[in-house]
């Protein structure tokens, strides 16, 4: 962390997808900075694994939940209000994509589950996250974009959508809850080195041309994007809302 710290002890901050890749990052380091956290996703095994490495003892929640369920989301969040009494800070990181046709040739069913995965999921979150928020009149909501959602990628047709939306969202949410002092944003990676993303980073081909096309000349890793999340998590980011803030060494403005 580069010795910089964010003030965010007893902050309550929710991780949608917190059990491996960027959102296990982000839930590390919220952490680190003293805030309490609950992360989610479908699989038990993967919660349990996240819980080994976290290692954050009381000040940790790991609750099983389908983010496009909205009884799952309703229950992921009486969880957090019974363990930890509030909500402070909600991170959409859920996000998935199934290697799309163009979209033309999309099926119904995909364009669904995608909408599913990163939008309607977010949209979820957001509502009960923002409506606790918007009554304590403090919060920050911060959502994980993509590149691809301002660039159409073959592939990646839907997802870029879902993801254009997001964006959208946040611009409406930035504004509507502006007058209770809680902000909303986004950060838009690149490619980052997941389990999400390895078809692109393990073919040296193709993790060639990303970084051909990447001005800083690498692929970014999750610890990347850590500074731009915790920074729009503090209180240093007050005045900044609805925006999209794009992490991605310059991919994006060439
Ligand atoms: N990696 C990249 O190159 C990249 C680039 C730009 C943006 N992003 C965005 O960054 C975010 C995180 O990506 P990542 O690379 O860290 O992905 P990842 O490694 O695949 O992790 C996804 C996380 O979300 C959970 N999840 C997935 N679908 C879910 C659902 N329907 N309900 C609840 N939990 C769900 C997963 O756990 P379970 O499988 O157990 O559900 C896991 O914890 C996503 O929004 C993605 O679009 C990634």
């Amino acid at each position: 962390m580069n010795g910089i710290t964010y003030d965010l002890s007893g902050k309550v901050a929710v991780v949608t997808g917190g059990s491996r890749g960027i959102g296990l990052e982000i839930a590390d380091n919220l952490l680190q900075q003293g805030a309490k956290v609950a992360i989610c996703g479908r699989k038990q095994d993967g919660l349990d694994s996240a819980r080994g490495i976290l290692n954050g003892g009381n000040n940790l929640l790991a609750v099983q939940a389908y983010i496009s369920r909205e009884q799952d989301v309703e229950r992921l969040f009486d969880a957090v209000l019974e363990k930890f009494g509030t909500v402070d800070i909600l991170i959409n990181n859920v996000g998935m994509n199934l290697m799309s046709a163009s979209l033309v040739d999309t099926d119904l069913a995909v364009w669904q589950r995608i909408m599913d995965g990163n939008l309607t999921g977010a949209f979820l979150c957001s509502r009960r996250a923002g409506r606790i928020m918007r009554e304590k009149k403090r919060g920050k909501i911060v959502s994980i974009s993509s590149l691809a959602g301002t660039r159409a990628t073959p592939g990646m047709s839907v997802y870029g959508i879902a993801k254009a939306a997001l964006e959208m969202m946040t611009k409406v949410l930035g504004a509507e809850l502006a007058p209770f002092n809680v902000q909303a944003n986004a950060i838009a990676p690149g490619l980052v080195k997941t389990n999400f993303s390895k078809l692109f980073w393990s073919s040296p081909e193709l993790a060639e041309l990303i970084i051909r096309e990447t001005p800083a000349g690498r692929i970014s890793e999750p610890s990347d994007l850590v500074h731009s999340v915790l920074f729009l998590c503090s209180g240093c980011s007050d005045f900044i809302t609805g925006q999209t803030i794009a992490v991605d060494g310059g991919a994006s403005i060439v």
